[in-house]
C-alpha cells in the first residue's frame, strides 16, 4: 500500500437483497483498492427493518454518525412485507433512508439511465426506441410530498399530506440540473404538474428564470403525465430530467424499462458534506437470501461513488469489467442470460475483470477480447470445456 489516505465508507446493506447486493459491490471496491492501491475501510450500519428489529428505530443514531464520519456512504435497500398490510405501523423501515436523506441534506439524486449495448434484447421496447438512449434522471430528494406535514383528522378517517417546495429548494436543484446539462447534451426537460399544482408553477417560474443564466440550454416543459408516455414513444429524446420528489420517483421505475431490468440502474444521492450511493430497485423480499438478485445496480454505485471520491479511472476500470462480463452472455435470471449465474458469481467475475484488467493493460498496454481465467473456469464447470 502506498501512503494514499484511507477511505471511509459506511456500509448499510438495509433489508431483503440489500445485503447481498451489497457484498458485490464491496468485493469490487476491494479488488479496485488492490489494483489502484487505495485502501478502504468499510463501517457498516443498521438501518430499514432490521433496525427496527434490533433497536426499535428505522435509523439508529450510531448509523447517522457512521454515515456522518464517513467519506461516503453505499446503501443496500429498505423496505419488508411485513408492513404491506400494517398501515398504521411506526416506525416503518422506509423511514430510515427518509430520515438519513434529510439529516445529510442529500436533496439531489443523480439516476442515470443507460443502455448496455449488449443487452438491448432484455427492454420490451422495440431496438429503433432505444439507439441512442442516455438520460440522467435529477430527483428532487427532501422536498415536496416526501416530506410536508401530513396526517388524519376525524379520528382517522380523513389523511392529508402537504407538498411544499421554497424558492431555496427549487434553485439548488435546478441549478445542478442545468450544469449537469451543460457537460452532456445541453438539453433539459422539466416535467411538472403545473396545469394542477402552486408547487409546480413555483418550479416553472424558476427554471424559466434560470434559463437565462443558461443561454446554451433547450429546455422543455412537460406535465408528467404527457411524460409518462413520451418516455416510452421516445425515449433518445431526453438528455437531463428534472423533477419533483414523488414525480422522480415514479419516472425513474418507469425508465428502468427502457434498460429490460430494474436491476442495472444506479443512483447518487448527494446536496450535503457527504454523499449516499444505492441501486434504485428495492429489497424483492421473496429473492432475499436466494443468491439470485441483480448486483450490477449496487455495483454502478459503487462506480459512481469512485467517480464523487476523485476517481474516474477506477469508475471506468469498473464500468468496463461490468461491460465484459455482460459481453460474454453472463447474467442473473432477471436478465434472461445465455450463462446464467448468481448474484454472487456476477460479484466474483466483475472483481476478477477488474483485476484482470490491470494484468492485462500491463502485458499489452490494450484490454482486447479474451476470456478471464475465472470466467473461463465458470463456462468449464458449467458447460464443459469450451476449448478457449
Ligand atoms: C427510491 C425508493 C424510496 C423512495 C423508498 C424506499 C422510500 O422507492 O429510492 O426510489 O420512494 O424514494
Ligand atoms: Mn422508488
Amino acid at each position: 500500500m502506498t501512503g494514499k489516505a484511507k477511505k471511509r465508507i459506511a456500509l448499510l446493506p438495509g433489508d431483503g437483497i440489500g445485503p447481498e447486493v451489497l457484498d458485490q459491490a464491496v468485493k469490487v471496491l476491494q479488488a479496485i483498492g488492490d489494483r489502484f492501491e487505495h485502501e478502504w475501510e468499510f463501517i457498516p450500519g443498521l438501518i430499514g427493518h432490521v433496525a427496527i428489529q434490533q433497536t426499535g428505530e428505522a435509523l439508529p443514531s450510531q448509523t447517522l454518525e457512521t454515515c456522518q464520519k464517513a467519506d461516503a456512504i453505499l446503501f443496500g435497500a429498505t423496505g419488508s412485507p411485513a408492513y404491506d398490510f400494517q398501515v398504521e405501523a411506526k416506525p416503518r423501515p422506509e423511514d430510515g433512508i427518509l430520515q438519513l436523506r434529510k439529516a445529510l441534506g442529500l436533496y439531489a439524486n443523480i439516476r442515470p439511465v443507460r443502455l448496455f449495448g449488449e443487452l438491448h434484447y432484455l427492454s420490451p421496447l422495440k431496438e429503433a426506441l432505444l439507439d441512442g438512449v442516455d438520460l440522467l434522471l435529477v430527483r428532487e430528494l427532501t422536498g415536496g410530498l416526501y416530506f410536508g406535514n401530513r396526517g388524519r383528522k376525524e379520528e382517522g378517517n380523513r389523511a392529508f399530506d402537504t407538498g411544499v417546495y421554497s424558492l431555496g429548494e427549487v434553485e439548488r436543484i435546478a441549478r445542478l440540473a442545468f450544469e449537469y446539462a451543460m457537460q452532456r447534451r445541453r438539453h433539459l426537460t422539466l416535467v411538472d404538474k403545473s396545469n394542477v399544482l402552486e408547487t409546480s408553477r413555483l418550479w416553472r417560474r424558476i427554471v424559466l428564470e434560470m434559463q437565462a443564466d443558461f443561454p446554451e440550454v433547450e429546455v422543455d416543459y412537460l406535465y408528467a403525465d404527457r411524460m409518462a408516455m413520451e418516455l416510452l414513444l421516445k425515449p433518445s429524446a431526453f438528455d437531463v430530467v428534472l423533477t419533483s420528489n414523488l414525480v422522480g420517483d415514479i419516472l425513474s421505475e418507469e425508465a428502468a424499462v427502457l434498460t429490460g431490468s430494474l436491476g442495472l440502474l444506479p443512483s447518487a444521492s448527494m446536496g450535503g458534506a457527504k454523499a449516499l450511493f444505492e441501486p434504485v430497485h428495492g429489497t424483492w423480499p421473496e429473492a432475499a437470501g436466494k443468491d439470485i438478485a441483480n448486483p450490477m445496480a449496487a455495483i454502478g454505485s459503487a462506480a459512481l461513488l469512485l467517480e464523487y471520491l476523485g476517481l474516474p479511472l477506477e469508475a471506468a476500470a469498473v464500468r468496463q469489467a461490468v461491460s465484459e462480463v455482460l459481453q460474454k452472455g453472463i447474467g442473473t435470471p432477471d436478465m434472461r442470460a445465455r450463462i446464467p449465474a448468481s448474484c454472487s458469481q456476477m460479484g466474483d467475475m466483475v472483481a476478477h475483470m477488474v483485476m484482470d484488467e490491470a494484468a492485462v493493460s500491463l502485458r499489452s498496454g490494450a484490454i482486447e477480447d479474451r476470456v478471464s481465467p475465472i470466467i473461463y473456469a465458470f463456462y468449464c464447470s458449467n458447460y464443459g470445456d469450451l476449448g478457449w
